[in-house]
């Protein structure tokens, strides 16, 4: 397709629906049993309305900030998806790269095709490694030593999936990684393959290998492992995100995983308010889940987020046209951001508040004093 017609998400998604074989494109969009939540998180950053003030004099937008200390250049973050060589032949390394160009963060998923070491080397900082806890405590520790040594800057703890949702997409399409593709990280210590099963080797991975009873210890534990900043991915819950926080993560993420583990969890952006009122006082809280355009962005930013991930969005300019396909999506995304803040009165994200989300009743007996 002509990348001069790729205008925006839904562009791309299309274009990597018509490109892809099913069992991938199924494998990326899927969402969990009835892909209710799937379905939710982008409605419901629709839903929300935008009450943009004008007259305000808004000049050049500085979208600009700093997630755990690391300046990026819009609020924007690449989401740790699994599995990049199903999109394009460079994989992670060019997604990294992507992230790079765009200034932003790239955060790698522990299920990559390639080595950590080779993406974190190619794509440069700030970079991000995602973990799962495996039931193995050696494996998941040599994991975090190996992420520090490649120069992680923060480590992102998984934590809603002790079990993989059931997604029936790949159930039927008996997914698995195309040949000569492995879950590269934990090849080393044989736990680089799917087992051999019907239905979705994935799911028969997730259950040969991740810890099931992951509890707040295992928090504990891995904060007291690496002397790297925790982030925690996965909350809904003011309570979870709290006690996450009481127990070392130094910024929490709100996330239903894209819809892709518990269906009808809620949308991210009606969990958010509760998370934020509950926890926003004491860390960074980032969400994803959802966000096709700028503007989505702009609502998790007046809902007290201070950054999103994008996941499939940027996933799709992937598997359009590899590294230059994902940084055209970052870009689209912080064009549309831009005019957001252009057209809501806002030049800088802290101009970017909740207001901007509800209509403005003034009391007209205030109007006559
Ligand atoms: C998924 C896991 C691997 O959603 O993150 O497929």
């Amino acid at each position: 397709m002509d990348p001069e017609l790729l205008l925006n998400v839904a562009d791309y998604a299309r274009a990597a629906r018509a490109k892809l074989p099913k069992d991938v494109f199924d494998y990326y969009e899927g969402g969990a049993l009835d892909e209710i939540t799937l379905g939710e998180n982008s409605a419901g950053w629709e839903k929300l309305k935008l009450y943009y003030r004008v007259l305000g004099g808004v000049g050049p937008r500085d979208m600009s900030t700093t997630v755990l200390g690391q300046r990026i250049s819009m609020p924007i973050i690449v989401a740790p998806t699994a599995f990049h060589k199903l999109a394009c032949e460079q994989g992670e390394i060019a997604m990294a790269r992507a992230a790079k160009a765009a200034g932003t963060l790239f955060i790698l998923s522990s299920l990559s095709n390639i080595a950590m070491e080779s993406v974190f080397a190619a794509g440069g900082s700030p970079r991000w490694f995602q973990l799962y806890i495996y039931k193995d405590r050696p494996i998941t520790l040599e994991l975090v030593k190996r992420a520090e040594a490649a120069g992680a800057e923060g480590i992102v703890l998984t934590v809603d999936a002790p079990g993989l949702g059931t997604r029936h997409r790949d159930t039927r399409n008996n997914f698995r990684l195309s040949d000569g593709l492995s879950v590269e990280n934990l090849a080393p210590v044989g736990k680089g393959d799917f087992p051999e099963v019907k239905g979705s080797g994935l799911a028969a991975y997730v259950r040969t290998n991740f810890k099931e009873d992951l509890g707040f210890d295992d928090l504990d534990w891995l904060c007291g492992s690496t002397r790297l900043p925790v982030v925690v991915k996965g909350v809904c819950r003011g309570d979870d995100a709290r006690r996450a926080v009481e127990h070392g993560a130094k910024a929490v993420i709100v996330s239903n995983h894209g819809g892709r583990q518990l269906d009808t969890a809620p949308a991210t952006c009606d969990a958010l308010p509760y998370v934020i009122d509950a926890t926003g006082d004491l860390c960074e809280i980032y969400v994803d889940g959802g966000i096709r355009r700028g503007s989505d962005v702009l609502k998790a930013i007046a809902l007290g987020a201070r950054a999103v991930l994008v996941g499939r969005a940027v996933l799709w300019g992937l598997c359009v046209a590899g590294e230059q396909g994902a940084f055209q999506v970052l870009e689209i995304l912080r064009c549309e951001l831009d005019e957001a803040m252009l057209l809501c009165g806002c030049t800088k994200l802290t101009d970017i508040d909740e207001s901007l989300l509800q209509p403005c009743a003034v009391n007209r007996e205030s109007l006559k004093r």
